[in-house]
């Protein structure tokens, strides 16, 4: 797949999710495969405005690239003058999000709302290619609901505008994130466009990666969900798809590694106080079925110093390997007695030997 200067077989990209996407996050996922990043999408009108914190989403740096900076807006004026302020943080290309359901973007004629409005959306995607000298793409929706599915359409709109590819989840707007994204439909955009096209929605592990290729016939395919919490999605999807080879799971070491290697990038780029903060969300799904992983996050979740963090976590996985020692759980983090959570919780080999079970 082609993008300017981007060129990558098959690429597995991490999509832009708000408030999860930020540098800490897209770096992660660089370090364990994605091919290509984005930002959360960042409001043109707020780029205009000169908004601090949505200035600050368009910083990225160089060992994330190639990245793209996602904008949105409803308007041709806000998105040319956003486009320009966007394109100096030199993002590798620009994308325009034409699939946003959420009521602040959608709501306010931004987002999937284009969809109804084809002309206007052809005149932003035409007048924001006309406006930056980098590549821009887009990502949208099958349609706005089930009775105006217009991907067709809307894919060759974005092509004569000057879009060098597009990102299509195979769901409708009033579809929100339910029921299964339609592949069916993004093999008909794949089948009416040539620019290339990036599938998108409900790849959550390799085998989805494998098939949403072989499905839509896309030139790239985009993870979103999948990966949170689950950086490991990215080199495992890469290397089945382009190499033909299953990776082993992660191991629990690993994924306790990868919540601590998170909340140190974020406190990096975030500070101790809202980096911590930031990380609290995540906890549960780095370590999710583990045993008393609730327990844990309890814990995390108050603590405020990320050396005490730390110290938890590796207090976490030491309380892990010795059950690993004893067979009860295995190196990819499966439980295997059928122990009570209190029990398993209350676990002390030594002091309390009869919790043995
Ligand atoms: C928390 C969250 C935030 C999202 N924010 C954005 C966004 O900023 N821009 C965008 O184009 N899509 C956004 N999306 C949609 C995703 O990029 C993606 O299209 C969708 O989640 C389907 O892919 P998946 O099944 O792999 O998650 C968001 C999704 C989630 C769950």
């Amino acid at each position: 797949m082609r993008i300017g200067k981007i060129e990558i077989d098959r690429p597995v990209i991490l999509a832009p999710m708000e408030d999860v996407t930020d540098r800490a996050f897209r770096q992660l996922c660089k370090r364990h495969g994605a091919d290509i990043v984005y930002t959360e999408f960042v409001s043109a009108e707020a780029i205009r405005r000169g908004a601090e914190k949505s200035i600050r989403k368009l910083a990225i740096a160089d060992h994330e690239r190639p990245v793209a900076v996602q904008i949105f807006g409803s308007t041709v004026e806000s998105m040319v003058e956003a486009a320009a302020i966007a394109e100096s943080y030199e993002p590798d290309y620009l994308d325009i999000n034409f699939g946003c359901p959420v009521k602040k973007v959608a709501g306010r004629g931004a987002g999937a709302a284009l969809l109804r409005e084809p002309e206007k959306l052809s005149a932003i995607a035409s007048a924001v290619a006309r406006a930056v000298s980098i590549p821009v793409t887009a990502k949208t929706r099958i349609g706005w609901d089930h009775d105006s599915i217009n991907i067709t359409e809307t894919v060759r709109r974005l092509e004569d505008a000057g879009m060098q590819a597009v990102a299509v989840h195979g769901r409708t707007r009033s579809d929100m994130y339910k029921g299964r994204a339609d592949w069916a439909r993004i093999a008909e955009a794949k089948a009416a466009c040539s620019i290339p096209v990036i599938a998108n929605g409900d790849v959550w592990n390799e085998d989805d990666a494998v098939a949403m290729f072989a499905q839509t016939g896309a030139d790239g395919i985009m993870i979103g969900r999948g990966s949170i919490g689950n950086p490991f999605i990215f080199a495992r999807a890469v290397s089945l798809v382009r190499h033909g080879v299953r990776l082993p799971s992660p191991t629990y070491r690993e994924r306790i590694g990868a919540a601590l290697e998170h909340l140190r990038l974020s406190v990096e780029y975030k500070g101790e106080k809202y980096g911590v903060i930031e990380m609290r969300r995540h906890y549960s799904t780095y370590l999710k079925g583990l045993p008393g992983v609730s327990k844990v996050r309890n814990e995390l979740v108050r603590e405020l110093d990320l050396n005490a963090i730390e110290r938890q976590l590796r207090e976490f996985e030491e309380r892990c390997e010795s059950l690993e020692r004893e067979g009860r759980l295995t190196e990819s983090g499966e439980f295997l007695n059928d122990h009570s959570p209190k029990l398993i919780l209350n676990y002390q080999p030594t002091t309390n030997p009869s919790i043995t079970v």
